[in-house]
């Protein structure tokens, strides 16, 4: 990536942000995909994590976490293959937060009893969010399970233990019902752990066989784990894992009916992605349509925007 005046500014954090250089070696291959359980939140954080108010409701656990203390690689916002910047809270996630926020006061999102994923999830803002306006269930998805084990997890524990989910008005049955679960690994593949039923046998590795659906047919089983909602903030920055990330959309979305929310950059400068890139390939495909629900142009970064994108109807 080119110099300093190239790099997207994170102004929520005193850290810098940059991206490794664009001619660096092919990436390693990815992480496994795993399924990390909560209790497995890491224990050794070198130093304290910060409650900090999003909103009345939310609150960031942010915690001095860098890629020295967790990969033991020198500190960098990203590292391709290896680490995907996880581990800062990007301005795009609360971006995110407001626009769901605004979406719901208005009426026109409700996300009690859904089934909602957030894929990039790092901190995990906006599925938290979801989390305490009563989702159903509410799988977070981020590259590094380390990024799951420091910090999602305690972010989802931190806010649900202060906020009570809401819950569908005269359904009192419902209590206790929310499944929240945390999953590890690459868009390339990490849609066949999602889409498995908990009880659908193996452990909680992916295996290494192919499934049905990856030769075209979602099992009726898999397509109903599959989302109403998809939420991701700053997930479409790398021109080169665009087609991956709008695959594991289309594999995780609910057919006609399933939104997905997604804040981000217009243009990420050195690594060319950005909200406009990824729209172009949902423009080219044709299945589906974006509109823009928030621009923010507050000087401290290049322009942000939020997007909800549908299916198109039938014809
Ligand atoms: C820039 S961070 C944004 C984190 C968080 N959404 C936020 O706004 O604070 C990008 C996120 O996308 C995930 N990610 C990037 N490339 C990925 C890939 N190829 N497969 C799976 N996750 C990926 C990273 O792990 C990381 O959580």
């Amino acid at each position: 990536m080119a110099g300093e005046d190239a790099l997207p500014v994170f102004s929520l954090s005193s850290l810098g942000f940059g991206f490794s250089s664009a001619s660096s070696p092919p990436p390693p291959p990815p992480p496994p995909c795993v399924e990390v359980l909560p209790s497995e939140v890491s224990a050794s954080l070198s130093s304290p994590l910060e409650s900090i108010p999003i909103n009345d409701k939310l609150s960031l656990l942010k915690g001095r976490v860098n890629t020295g203390d967790v990969f033991a690689m020198p500190n960098s916002d990203l590292v391709p293959g290896k680490y995907e910047g996880g581990l800062k809270l990007w301005e795009g996630s609360v971006d995110l937060v407001n626009s769901l926020c605004s979406e719901v006061q208005g009426g026109r999102l409700s996300l009690l009893g859904k089934r909602v994923l957030e894929l990039g999830c790092g901190h995990g803002l906006p599925g938290v969010y979801a989390c305490l306006e009563g989702a159903a269930a509410v799988d977070f998805q981020d590259f590094n399970a380390e990024v799951l084990r420091c910090l999602t997890i305690r972010n989802v524990e931190h806010n649900l233990r202060k906020g009570r989910p809401r819950l569908p008005e005269g359904n009192p049955q419902n209590e206790g019902a929310q499944q929240v679960r945390f999953f590890a690994g690459d868009w390339r593949e990490v849609h066949r752990l999602l889409l498995r039923r908990a009880d659908d046998g193996g452990g909680r590795h992916l295996p290494g066989e192919a499934s049905s659906e990856e030769h075209g047919s979602l099992s009726s089983s898999s397509s109903s784990r599959c989302y109403h909602v998809i939420l991701m903030a700053e997930t479409m920055y790398s021109l080169s894992s665009l087609g991956n990330l709008y695959d594991v959309i289309k594999k995780c979305l609910r057919r006609q009916t399933g939104v997905v929310y997604m804040a981000g950059k217009k243009h990420y400068f050195g690594v060319g992605g950005g909200t406009r890139q990824f729209l172009r390939l949902i423009d080219e495909d044709g299945v589906m349509e974006g509109s823009l629900l928030a621009e923010i142009a507050d000087g401290s970064s290049n322009v942000r925007e939020v997007w909800k994108i549908s299916f198109k109807s039938p014809a």
